[in-house]
């Protein structure tokens, strides 16, 4: 199956696309041969420090500081969309569509929040221990910067910006999708189905993660769509 990335405004409402245990399954295939995008220095640097921090391997507390910074540069990007609409509101036509990059930013945040709640879930159910220092405060610290470095970055060239998300994302979908791999276990846990409401039931914990993995993915498109016209009112 294919996969295209969202750039309509109902379907960037509706987030990624949820798929079937077989589709999943698919997908992490695809992505488990798919060689990774090749890394900027910036977004290397920053896997660096991750791993320091955190570990070369994956693990749910790892996936949870992840998260906690993935929402970040949608939230730069949708401040920037306000300055640009507020200087474009003459213009209705173009307005409208600076209006519709903020609602996708924004659809982005709220997927991000989704993959964040879900982990969290998962971390308390085991007993995973997070301490203060190194996953509330450190997180906190990696965010500033990374909002401040991704709002600057869509200042002065806001390719880059996008480009280092797309980074970001496919490596948080390699990530995912080999750490589901690696753990065979996984395919025999329920999915404890904390938030079946808002981000759907799995027939395991596995496919709930390639579901996250995925939605990395469609996240990675958008940005690499959004780099053919990437300033706010250049929107398509
Ligand atoms: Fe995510
Ligand atoms: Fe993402």
């Amino acid at each position: 199956m294919t996969t295209t990335a969202l750039i309509g405004r109902r379907e960037a409402l509706e987030g990624p696309p949820k798929l079937t245990s077989a589709q999943l399954r698919e997908v992490q295939q695809q992505t488990l041969d798919a060689p990774r995008l090749r890394y900027s220095l910036l977004a290397r640097a920053l896997f660096k420090t991750m791993d320091l921090g955190y570990g070369r391997n994956g693990t749910i507390v790892k996936f949870i500081m992840l998260e906690y910074i993935a929402r970040v540069p949608y939230q730069a990007w949708e401040r920037v969309g306000y300055l640009a609409l507020a200087k474009h509101r003459r213009r209705s036509a173009l307005a409208k569509r600076v209006f519709g990059r903020i609602v996708q930013t924004r659809a982005e945040q709220d997927n991000e929040q989704w993959h964040l709640l879900v982990l969290q879930d998962l971390a308390q159910r085991r007993g995973l221990k997070q301490s203060f220092v190194k996953h509330r405060l450190a997180p906190w610290l990696i965010a500033c910067v990374y909002y401040h470095l991704s709002w600057l970055l869509f200042l002065v060239a806001p390719e880059w910006s996008l480009r280092l998300n797309a980074d970001f994302e496919d490596h948080a979908e390699h990530e995912y999708m080999r750490y589901v791999a690696e753990h065979p276990e996984l395919e025999t846990q329920a999915d404890p189905g904390s938030y079946a409401a808002e981000y759907g039931r799995y027939d395991s914990i596995a496919d709930l993660l390639r579901q996250i993995g995925h939605d990395e993915r469609i996240h990675k498109l958008d940005s690499l769509v959004n780099m053919r016209h990437p300033r706010f009112h250049s929107a398509g």
